[in-house]
């Protein structure tokens, strides 16, 4: 296929290592004589691209003023999916956007819903190739944005400790990640989180509740000073032992069609300030660690806290930063070869690996197999828990495997 300019989007959600593809799609077409341009705001700029006066080059001057290290995309970001685009002539719209301004290919940065515009786009025979990106982590390779987002929850949720230790409080930290738990298990994980609810595993607040009083009394109990905290990372997209999700209706839908979640942390406040007044030993917690104050302080504080799109925002993770440099020049390496409709999955040493878009795309949930060794560790997952029955297996080389 003979691939002189190329077309850079990034579309869904912004995450880090964003600029890291869209450096690694620049530097290496550059390399092998292909001029890239940015196509603006994911799909909606790629609709509208035929009216537009100039595209913005990528070339080497206007790279380096990209900061790879800096989370969110250059090329900006839009929830628009083609094929909901009420036109009957948008593939041919698009079609005379990209003549327009001589794109051979496309190079598609995004989740699920971008990866699905790719096997659309791909069977209307527009050229293109999909880099795995969400901070979510539900796509089945790895993509740019979900150790960044993992590292920025663990932090949040580490520093939370300070302020929750000063006021022995119960800190819930809802954090993104829609249908699936991967970066509030990691993040988690990687906080020492005393809780994780995952949406792969309906919570019980009773389990909650007594795992919590057993950790949270004994804690404070033991202090010479008399303090303590326990946090609860929540995955926005968790439910309840009747398999209800716990968000809230009024929160509405965003432009791919999907249910803004969010309201799962107050929930679960909710949950855990009900327990605690009912609980006729939490009086004589309150007294003997002398927090107890008649009708001012009779019970601990719970307090949810969510910091939404923090976690996507600021700086990507170096993991990221490497992630996206060699997903970017693998993405033009299989555009240039004709592996059209595929999703770049990595380099290793030589090889560029890649799988069908289709495939790709296939949402991947927490292997809640893995829950019981953090059980057997300690943590709670709102469950009962389960014995951590491991097998072995002898492996012959090593392996990147860092999730
Ligand atoms: O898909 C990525 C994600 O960050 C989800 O975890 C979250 O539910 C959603 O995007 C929030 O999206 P928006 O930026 O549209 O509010």
């Amino acid at each position: 296929m003979s691939i002189k300019r190329i077309g850079i989007i990034t579309s869904g959600g912004d995450c880090g290592g964003l600029n890291a593809v869209i450096k690694g799609v620049a530097r290496k077409a550059y390399d092998m004589g292909i001029e890239s341009v940015v196509i603006p705001n994911g799909y909606a700029g790629l609709y509208n691209l035929i009216d537009m006066d100039n595209v913005v080059i990528l070339n080497a001057e206007r790279v380096s003023k990209i900061e790879a290290s800096l989370a969110g995309s250059e090329a900006g970001h839009s929830r628009v999916k083609i094929s909901k685009i009420d036109d009957p002539n948008k593939y041919d719209r698009i079609k005379n956007g990209l003549k327009k301004f001589n794109i051979d290919g496309l190079i598609i940065s995004g989740g699920d819903d971008t990866g699905s515009v790719v096997v659309d786009l791909s069977e209307q025979g527009i050229p293109c190739v999909h880099v795995p990106k969400t901070m979510d982590l539900d796509l089945q390779p790895y993509s740019v944005g979900g150790d960044s987002a993992i590292n920025r929850i663990a932090i949040f949720t580490r520093d939370l400790k300070t302020t929750g230790m000063s006021h022995n409080r119960i800190i819930i930290m809802e954090v993104f990640g829609r249908y699936v738990g991967h970066t509030a298990f990691r993040g988690g994980v990687g906080a020492e989180a005393d809780c994780i609810l995952l949406p792969e595993v309906p919570v019980d607040f009773d389990i909650v509740y007594e795992h919590m009083k057993k950790t949270y009394f004994d804690r404070i109990d033991r202090s010479d000073v008399k303090a303590g905290t326990y946090v609860i990372v929540v995955a926005e997209g968790v439910s309840n032992a009747s398999g209800e999700m716990l968000y809230d209706e009024s929160a509405g839908i965003d432009a791919f069609g999907h249910k803004k979640l969010a309201g799962a942390g107050k929930y679960v406040r909710q949950q855990i300030e009900k327990r605690l007044k009912a609980d006729p030993e939490v009086e004589a917690f309150m007294t003997r660690t002398g927090m107890f104050v008649p009708g001012i302080y009779a019970i601990p504080e719970a307090r949810e806290v969510t910091p939404g799109h923090l976690v996507r925002s600021g700086h990507s993770s170096a993991y990221d930063v490497n992630f996206g440099h060699k997903a970017g020049a693998g993405a033009v390496i299989l555009l240039t070869e004709g592996k059209v409709g595929n999703t770049v999955t990595g380099v290793e040493g030589k090889t560029v690996l890649y799988m069908a878009t289709s495939e790709a795309i296939k949402r991947r949930e927490v292997d809640i197999e893995e829950l019981a060794l953090f059980e057997s560790l300690g943590i709670c997952f709102g469950r009962k828990p389960v014995a951590f029955k491991p097998e072995l297996r002898e492996e012959h080389r090593a392996i990147d495997r860092a999730m």
